[in-house]
Formats: C-alpha cells, sequence, structure tokens
C-alpha cells in the first residue's frame, strides 16, 4: 500500500533553513524564515520566559495530562490581551490552547467545516500553509488580490469577494502584520469589513500571528477587536511564537465567539474531539511560561519592554528601507509604511536565485524577506545587491 504514496516537495520555506545553515559563506543574509533577529541577527530566548522557565523548573510540581484543552491559565490570562478586558469577559468567547498557530488555524477552519463551511475566502497572496490546510481539509480556497502594486491594501477586491459571498462560507483574515505582503488594512477599512461582515452570513476567521510587533499589542489587535464586536460569531486563531519568541515550543490558541452560550458550548466541544482526535493535547512548557510571564507584573512588563524593543527595531529597518529610495527596478519606499516582519519583493525567480547564489542572500521563493534579517551592517549590501540583479 505505501509504495502508492508520491514523493512531496520539502516545505521551500523549510528547506531554505538547511540551505542558509549549509552555506559556509560568512557574509551570508538569512532573509528567509520568520524569526526575529536582533541587530546583531540572532533570535534570542525572551529575558521574560527564561524567568519564567526558572520558576517552573523550581515550582512545577506535575506534568500529568491535562486535556485536550491545554492550560486554560494561559488561555485566560492570554484573553485581555487578544480582545480587551470587556470582550475577554464575554461568555460567548471562550478558547483553548493549540500547537502553535499552525493548529489554531487548522482547528478554527476544521470547525468552520464542521458547521457546514465549503468555501473560504482569501487575500492572496498569503501564508502558505493557509493553503496546505485549505486543501487538505477539502475546502475551497476562493482567492481575491490582497495587495496593489503599489504595495497597498486592495480593498476593493476583498469588498467584491465579500459582496459574491454568502451561506457555507467563511473569509480568513490576518489581523495585523500580513504575512507574506506587510499590507495591512487601515481602521477605516477594518470599520468597513466589519460593518459587511455584519450583514453577511460569512464566517470571519482571524489569525492573529504577529500582535505587537505592527505597531503595539492595542493597535495591532483593532482589527479583529472590531470584526468582533459587529459579528454574532467568528474564530480566532492566535500564535505565540514570534510576540513571546516561542517557536519550536509550540505555543497557540483558538477562540471561538457565538451567538449565544449554548452555541458556544457546542462549537468548544467540536474543538475538544477535534483536538484530541489530532493531537490529543497541546505541549505544556511554552504555555505554561506564558501563563507565569502574564501572571506576574514584573514578568510581563520585562515582556512587555523587549517586545517594544524588537518591534522598534523592525521599524527602523522599515524607515531605513524607504531611505535608500530604489535598488534597480525596485521601488523601497512602499516598505516604510508597511508593517510587520515581512515584505514582498518584485522578483522573478532567476533574480531570487542570482541573490542567493551570487550574493548569499536568502528570500522565499516568492520574493518574501524578512525585515528583521536586515540589520544595519548587512542592510547596504543587501540594497546594492538588489540594484545589481534588477538593475
Ligand atoms: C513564516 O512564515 O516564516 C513562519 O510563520 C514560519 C512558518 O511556519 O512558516
Amino acid at each position: 500500500m505505501l509504495e502508492r504514496l508520491n514523493q512531496q516537495p520539502p516545505d521551500a520555506l523549510l528547506a531554505l533553513i538547511k540551505m542558509h545553515a549549509a552555506d559556509p559563506r560568512a557574509d551570508k543574509i538569512d532573509l528567509g524564515v520568520g524569526v526575529y533577529r536582533t541587530g546583531q541577527g540572532d533570535t534570542p530566548v525572551f529575558g521574560a520566559i527564561k524567568g519564567a522557565e526558572r520558576r517552573l523548573v523550581e515550582e512545577q510540581a506535575s506534568k500529568s495530562y491535562l486535556g485536550p484543552e491545554g492550560d486554560m491559565g494561559f488561555v485566560h490570562g492570554l484573553a485581555p490581551i487578544v480582545f480587551g478586558a470587556d470582550m475577554a469577559a464575554s461568555d460567548r468567547i471562550e478558547g483553548m490552547q493549540t500547537p502553535g498557530g499552525t493548529g489554531a488555524v487548522r482547528l478554527a477552519l476544521a470547525l468552520a467545516k464542521a458547521g457546514g463551511c465549503k468555501r473560504v475566502m482569501m487575500g492572496t497572496p498569503s501564508w502558505p500553509n493557509h493553503a496546505q490546510i485549505l486543501d487538505d481539509l477539502g475546502l475551497e480556497l476562493v482567492a481575491f488580490d490582497h495587495a496593489t502594486s503599489e504595495g497597498d491594501a486592495n480593498f476593493a477586491a476583498l469588498e467584491q469577494a465579500l459582496s459574491g459571498a454568502g451561506e457555507g462560507d467563511a473569509v480568513l483574515l490576518h489581523g495585523c502584520c500580513h504575512n507574506p505582503t506587510g499590507v495591512d488594512y487601515s481602521n477605516a477599512q477594518w470599520d468597513a469589513i466589519a460593518a459587511m461582515l455584519a450583514d453577511s452570513p460569512v464566517l470571519p476567521v482571524l489569525d492573529l500571528a504577529y500582535q505587537g510587533l505592527g505597531q503595539g499589542l492595542e493597535e495591532d489587535a483593532y482589527g479583529l477587536r472590531t470584526v468582533l464586536a459587529a459579528v454574532p460569531e467568528a474564530l480566532v486563531a492566535y500564535s505565540c511564537d514570534k510576540n513571546f519568541g516561542l517557536y519550536r515550543d509550540r505555543v497557540g490558541a483558538l477562540w471561538a465567539m457565538a451567538a449565544d452560550t449554548d452555541v458556544l458550548d457546542r462549537v468548544l466541544s467540536n474543538a475538544s474531539s477535534l483536538a484530541r482526535a489530532n493531537w490529543s493535547m497541546p505541549p505544556d512548557h511554552g504555555g505554561a511560561a506564558v501563563r507565569v510571564v502574564l501572571e506576574d507584573a514584573d514578568l510581563t512588563a520585562q515582556w512587555l519592554d523587549e517586545l517594544e524593543q524588537m518591534r522598534t527595531r523592525i521599524n527602523q529597518v522599515r524607515t531605513k528601507l524607504g531611505e535608500a529610495g530604489t535598488a534597480g527596478s525596485v521601488d523601497l519606499t512602499p516598505y516604510a509604511r508597511q508593517q510587520g516582519m515581512f515584505a514582498m519583493l518584485p522578483l522573478s525567480k532567476e533574480q531570487i536565485v542570482a541573490l542567493r547564489e551570487d550574493h548569499g542572500i536568502y528570500m522565499a521563493g516568492s520574493g518574501r524577506i524578512n525585515v528583521a534579517g536586515l540589520t544595519t551592517a548587512n542592510i547596504g549590501t543587501f540594497v546594492a545587491a538588489l540594484a545589481k540583479v534588477t538593475g
């Protein structure tokens, strides 16, 4: 039976990590996978997380099973950050821990499917795993252009997609720091999206994987909170990979908002049984560390400070890119007004390969760069190489 399986290509982004690691050039530049890097090019463990981990080592009394919902102290500690205190207290909203943001997206879309969803509207390009998960679940992807060629949100395309959507449809929206384009909806556009969704049977699924890396924790939650305040039901997929630096510990959460508490109970019972069938229960350690951070005022303050340093550095790199003006045929100015860790360069496959082979600059095959991979030491080299391959 197993011989019938076809060979699958390795995940392109994960393969890039290995390709970069194998490159012996000392001046290579990694703009591939989405991990934050300091000005020295490191991805350190947050001090606040180290502090929480020390406490867990000393104080954690058991590693016995929790349940498919994971650590509810983590979920409830995080909820006010995501929703704001008032909305987080609503009895129409409840969540559970998931293995990373991917687990949360998977669960959200599986729940939508179990509720009768057949099609998912999604702005493209998007995080490649979104389409993979939709495909794996047998949900039809209805794509619309996320961004204009000038590097702004293509609001008209979203409007058109939503006006053609109806019963049995969901829309998957990035809450902030769009991956891969860095192009986010403005607050006024979110207001309009919320108004459109309020008048429609389309289920909103919001993916918030970079809260705090755009303009700030509150600012980055504007779209999500505005949509949730307007609609009867929604699903939220959340990741702590970036804003707590917990990548490999796989820390995420799924929240459901339902029209009433009876429906919410049913949604959660479905989420629990889907989780049980998929991974039984999420890994505990990272979620427990986040809980400890959020339960302690000093560790929380330290985390907020570390997050602010990351955001500030990313925005400084963006400003520098914008100041560079153009590099060959690439206009770098839109990157200064976009946000989060990613930007899309309008490059051909050949130009991406030339940057990698001739200049040691690694980026996703789509032309996405991780802005956090640029530093004051390498940004000049990057802009010069870009000018060379596109000039
Ligand atoms: C990315 O987009 O680079 C990250 O979210 C890592 C991943 O899992 O794709």
